[in-house]
């Protein structure tokens, strides 16, 4: 029998993680004959709601499903994982800068950064979704440093997910027919989802979407901003499509990429396209063999160039605010 994969899901009783857990049970994953082994994390307040959540993953009787941890103890959800979804964080609360949500997450991700760096497996590869993603990767990045960095990696695929229906929605073809979607820098209001490198049906976006001013005052408002949108009209922040978005990039990191296609991955800034280092930040990638390259050759416009230097200096702020916590 093929040994099994073990992932740990971190904020396992919250919203993304009751998406998620299924979905990974499932062999959503990794693909069908593939076992896995969930090691999930909780902070005790609410544990009790995680064995809940155990009892019904139990209860489906999921046959990948080869074993399960519940803990509040990072040093046990992170032995020998060989994934490990980052998906707990602090969340904003009232009157709370935005210096102060930084730290508290710091707080959060600095002893996760230093607890995979003592007890994961050494292949293990990390998605970091908790909010601010980026920077919280970042932290736990640098407070691991025996795990090479380029497999840390934060979530930009909702937003690219989001780029992607609302392109085809405006073209008024399938999902399938658009293509090179594009989430540059940041996971937050600062983001550049990108439609001039894109393609549908195998033509540029632009060009058959013919409104500029649609993509300038629309859309790349729209999927900025798209998460405010769902929490106004939801009451809580999107939960499955950030389930589906965190699998969605396991699966093209484990499996790869199509041909003539890419992904936005916001991983350790390579300095590409003039791109600030020492940061994480979201590029166009493709992947095979387990291994991300960001795409190359792509010619910016002065407007493209005027949004990555927006994004990347929010994401330089952001590392300012929490420098001491970067080991
Ligand atoms: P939630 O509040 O429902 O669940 C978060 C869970 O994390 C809670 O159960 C909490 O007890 C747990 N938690 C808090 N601190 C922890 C710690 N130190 N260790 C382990 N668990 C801990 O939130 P939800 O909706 O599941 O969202 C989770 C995070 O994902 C938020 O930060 C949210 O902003 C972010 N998010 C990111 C997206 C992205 O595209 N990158 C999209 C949507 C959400």
């Amino acid at each position: 029998m093929t040994s099994p994969i073990r992932v740990a899901v971190t904020g396992a009783a919250g919203n993304i993680g009751y998406a998620i857990l299924f979905r990974i049970a499932n062999g959503d994953l990794f693909g069908p004959d593939q076992p896995v082994i969930l090691q999930m994390l909780e902070i005790p307040p609410a544990m009790k709601a995680l064995e809940g959540v155990a009892m019904e993953l139990e209860d489906c009787a999921f046959p990948l499903l080869q074993d399960m941890v519940l803990t509040d103890d990072a040093n046990v959800a992170f032995k020998d994982v060989n994934w490990a979804l980052l998906i707990g964080a602090r969340p904003r609360s009232k009157g709370m800068e935005r210096k102060d949500l930084l730290g508290a997450n710091g707080a959060i991700f600095k002893p996760q950064g230093e607890a995979l760096n003592r007890h994961a497996a050494s292949d293990v590869r990390v998605l970091v979704v908790g909010n601010p993603a980026n920077t919280n990767c970042l932290i736990a990045m640098r407070n691991a440093p025996d795990i090479p960095p380029e497999r840390f990696t934060a979530m930009t695929r909702l937003d690219h997910n989001r780029a992607i229906s609302q392109l085809a929605r405006k073209a008024g073809v399938p999902v399938t027919a658009v293509k090179k979607v594009t989430i540059w820098g940041n996971h937050s209001s600062t983001q550049y989802p990108d439609a001039y490198h894109a393609e549908i049906n195998g033509r540029p976006a632009p060009e058959v979407i013919n409104d500029d001013a649609w993509i300038r005052e629309t859309f790349i408002p729209t999927v900025q901003k798209r998460g405010a949108a769902v929490i106004e009209a939801r009451g809580q922040s999107s939960a499955a499509s950030a389930a589906n978005a965190a699998i969605n990039h396991v699966q093209s990191w484990y499996h790869g990429t199509p041909p003539g296609d890419w992904v936005s991955m916001a991983i350790p800034s390579t300095g590409a396209y003039d791109t600030p280092e020492g940061v994480i930040f979201s590029y166009p990638v493709t992947i095979q063999n387990g291994q991300y390259q960001v795409v190359e050759g792509l010619s910016l416009s002065d407007f493209d160039r005027a949004m990555l230097a927006a994004t990347g200096q929010e994401l330089l702020e952001e590392r300012a605010a929490i420098e001491e916590m970067l080991g």
